[in-house]
């Protein structure tokens, strides 16, 4: 592309040149000498106002551009208003072309000003929004303790005396209650640990065989009440270095939600791994009622829940999931979903071998994704 100034000399250059031939060809040709000298010196005069015309031109217009070129290229770059020189020009059009712009430029500086202020503080609402209910949940927490003993007391016959068979009723719907509370208040501090960056991790060399067989024994129980085959699809001997609590933690929300899914009595959920080089895989498969696309998008979102006759009889909060997501992203990995309505629902999530830094989590990322 070429630039006003190039055009501006070449045009002008061009004139000039032919100017000047046409004065030297009138005085060579010219039958009176003194009129073809006339001509010349004429000429040379009208080539020579042409390149002092042209110079001022680029003096006055094409420089005034360029330096607003600059100048706004900058601000685009920096959104502050250049300290600048100030712009030199006769033309009154690039003079208000540069008064407009630097109007614009305070504008848009105070509106970026007022903007950052702003995200600011709704930062700093959110933080004591999420600090305000993270001391709420620690208050509820504190009184379900003596009341889930006394509850356990009362369930023991020896210990605060018999009770009827409806009062024995009544005590196992306060525990079943009580623990259901104790659950949601746990869910609902850990999240607000999540959303503050304020969950510790205590990674430890985990045996990811060991880590699985924990897995089944601790739901095997469950699985045979509500006649559900649990199994697991693994037998190799990895290590990784991890929270192990953490893991359990995400296989127990995404197994208490299968079992809630699969068909009665005809349930199969697998459990299982595979040794990915520099991370494992994990997964949770159900032969289950699966979600549509549409939902698998927002499952891992908080207090989301798919709107179903299924899932509006079953109890829960929809923070499962988006506590597995922040958990197994929070100790560098990844947690998806792929799933058929009416045939099955496979969670993966990986997990890093080794501790690794920020720059590494973005390459293994990568990889994960590729
Ligand atoms: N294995 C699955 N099969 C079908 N739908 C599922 C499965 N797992 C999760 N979902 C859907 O995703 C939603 C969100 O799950 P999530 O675990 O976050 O919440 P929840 O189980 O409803 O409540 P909470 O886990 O807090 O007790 C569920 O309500 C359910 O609709
Ligand atoms: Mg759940």
């Amino acid at each position: 592309m070429l630039s006003i100034k190039i055009t501006l000399f070449l045009v002008s250059g061009v004139s000039s040149f032919i100017i000047f031939y046409m004065g030297i060809v009138n005085f060579l040709t010219s039958v009176e000498e003194t009129t073809g000298l006339i001509m010349l010196i004429f000429s040379i005069f009208v080539a020579t106002g042409t390149l002092l015309a042209t110079v001022n031109i680029s003096r006055n217009i094409t420089q005034p551009i360029e330096k607003l070129t600059q100048d706004m290229k900058q601000f685009s770059a920096t959104n502050k208003a250049s300290k600048r020189t100030p712009l030199k020009t006769n033309v009154s059009e690039i003079f208000q072309l540069n008064e407009d712009f630097k109007i614009m430029e305070q504008r848009v500086e105070k509106t970026i000003e007022l903007t950052n202020d702003y995200v600011e503080k709704l930062k700093e609402m959110d933080r004591k929004k999420i600090e305000f209910s993270s001391m709420v949940s620690h208050e509820l927490k504190t009184p379900l303790v003596p009341i889930l003993g006394y509850v356990q007391m009362l369930q023991k016959k020896n210990f605060l005396g018999e009770l009827n068979e409806k009062q024995s009723d009544a005590v196992n719907e306060i525990h079943a209650a009580t623990i259901r509370l104790q659950r949601l208040v746990g869910d609902i501090l850990t999240t607000q640990k999540l959303d503050l960056g304020k969950l510790d991790f205590n990674k430890e060399e985990t045996n990811v065989l060991e880590l699985l067989n924990s897995v089944i024994k601790e739901f095997q129980p469950i699985a045979e009440e509500k006649k559900v085959i649990l199994e697991m699809n693994f037998n190799e001997d990895i290590c990784i270095f991890t929270d192990k609590d953490r893991i359990s933690q995400v296989f127990s929300n995404l197994i208490k939600n299968s079992i809630d899914f699969v068909p009665k009595s005809r349930g199969i959920i697998t459990i299982g791994a595979k040794d990915c080089g520099d991370f494992v895989e994990f997964l949770v498969r159900d032969n289950g009622s699966g979600m549509s696309i549409e939902n698998q998008k927002d499952i891992f979102k908080k207090f989301y829940q798919i709107d179903t006759s299924t899932s509006r009889k079953r109890s829960g909060s929809g923070l499962g999931l988006a506590i597995c997501k922040g958990i197994v992203e929070g100790l560098g990995g990844k947690i998806w979903v792929e799933s058929k309505v009416n045939e099955q629902t496979t969670f993966y999530f990986t997990i890093p071998k080794k501790p690794i830094d920020s720059s590494a989590k973005n390459e293994l990322n990568n990889k994960i994704s590729n």
